[in-house]
């Protein structure tokens, strides 16, 4: 979460829009941040979640929305980038009262902002948000929807992985490679399938015994180490983080024996520097918002109706973006984490520009 010492601004930042929506009578107090709209309308989950101040659910809606700009011009989507917070404890607030007032503002903005499932929101809330609205994806299956979105943001780390494993060994083959996941949760345990698949030696830790033991009990070949700190320590070729943020710090990056980190958290690099540690470490760093891609993918397909083999077509373009970033880091000599961010917003400059072209109304 954000750092709430300093009240950010709505404005000075290069946002667009940011809309503040309240209904008294179902305690309803979200944000919707909309970054950029230049690549087509913004999409983003809804994150639910007891913020500790108003501030504090700006300054994350602002950064999230941010972040969701860059992951999906990096896709090569046609979506800006969006998201949105509702302030409160999701397992008392929320309510079909509340959900369905939230539809009803989602819906007032017409179509420049389009919503998904995020911390505390799940597909079925999707489906009661839609009751009011036509600008929501991640709904169940049953309604049309993608359904869970780890099966692909694995499969696209999976793929990110392949690509890392060929820059830095000239083989994409992860067969015998020794991966720590940490995190085994529901993209962790489908990354961990994927991995063992292929033949690779696959040590995991989680901090939630119950989701260890299921996985063992259907991967008796995985090995399980106590914590992350251990995990860390161990003698790996990939490190995954795919648990929480913030997965890489000095210390992690100072006893990483790893040569390659490639995971599905978001913002792993705990503070600015730590991409250049890691390159000064020799550790290869998969830019995370380009690796975990994936989940992305499969909402964006929903706009088409959505049909899983196309999505999983096009999350397996994952291996391709992330070879080329690690090859414009190295010929740029800057760091996978700058590559990243320089080729997404060369996409947003130069597509979005392209709506200057005068076209008549059809
Ligand atoms: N689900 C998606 O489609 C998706 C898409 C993009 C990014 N991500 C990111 O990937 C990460 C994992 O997502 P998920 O959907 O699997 O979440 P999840 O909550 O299902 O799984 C996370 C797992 O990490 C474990 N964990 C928490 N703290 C830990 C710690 N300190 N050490 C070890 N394990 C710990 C939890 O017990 C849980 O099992 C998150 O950072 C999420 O933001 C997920």
């Amino acid at each position: 979460m954000t750092d709430s010492s300093t009240p950010p601004s709505a404005f000075g930042t290069e946002h667009e829009q940011v809309v503040f929506c309240h209904d008294e009578a179902s305690g309803l107090k979200a944000i919707i941040a909309i970054y950029s709209t230049a690549l087509g309308p913004a999409l983003g989950g809804t994150r639910f979640y007891p913020y500790g101040s108003e501030q504090e659910a700006l300054a994350d809606v602002l950064n999230l929305s941010q972040g969701m700009a860059y992951k999906a011009a990096l896709a090569g989507l046609d979506l800006g980038g969006g998201k949105a917070v509702i302030i409160g404890d999701p397992n008392t607030l929320k309510s079909e009262a509340l959900l369905r007032a939230y539809g009803r503002f989602v819906q007032s903005i017409n179509g420049r902002y389009y919503t998904a499932c995020d911390v505390g929101t799940f597909s079925p809330d999707m489906d009661i948000i839609a009751r009011e609205c036509d600008f929501v994806t991640g709904r169940t299956v049953e309604h049309g929807g993608a359904g869970d979105s780890s099966v692909l943001t694995a499969f696209g780390v999976y793929q990110g992985m392949r690509a890392s494993a060929f820059h830095v060994w000239g083989d994409a083959s992860l067969a015998g490679k020794t991966v720590g996941v940490a995190g085994v949760g529901k993209v962790g345990r489908h990354l961990v399938g994927l991995l063992l698949e292929e033949k690779a030696n696959v040590v995991v830790t989680d901090v939630y015994a119950p989701a260890v033991e299921a996985l063992k009990e259907k991967h008796p070949e995985i090995r399980v180490v106590a914590d992350t700190a251990a995990l860390v320590r161990e003698p790996l070729d990939i490190y995954a983080p795919c648990a929480l943020g913030g997965a890489l710090d000095d210390e992690v990056v100072g006893v990483l024996s790893a040569k390659i980190v490639c995971g599905a958290a978001n913002n792993q690099l705990a503070h600015e520097g730590i991409d250049k540690l890691l390159e000064e470490h020799g550790i290869t760093y998969a830019p995370d918002y380009c690796v975990n891609a994936g989940g992305l993918v499969q909402v964006a397909d929903e706009l088409e109706g959505f049909n899983f083999d196309r999505a999983k077509v096009r999350a397996a373009k994952i291996y391709d973006t992330t070879l080329s970033v690690l090859e414009h880091a190295k010929s740029e000599g800057v760091t996978p984490a700058v590559a990243a961010d320089r080729v997404a917003e060369q996409r947003m400059r130069e597509v979005g520009r392209l709506r200057s072209v005068w076209l008549p109304k059809s």
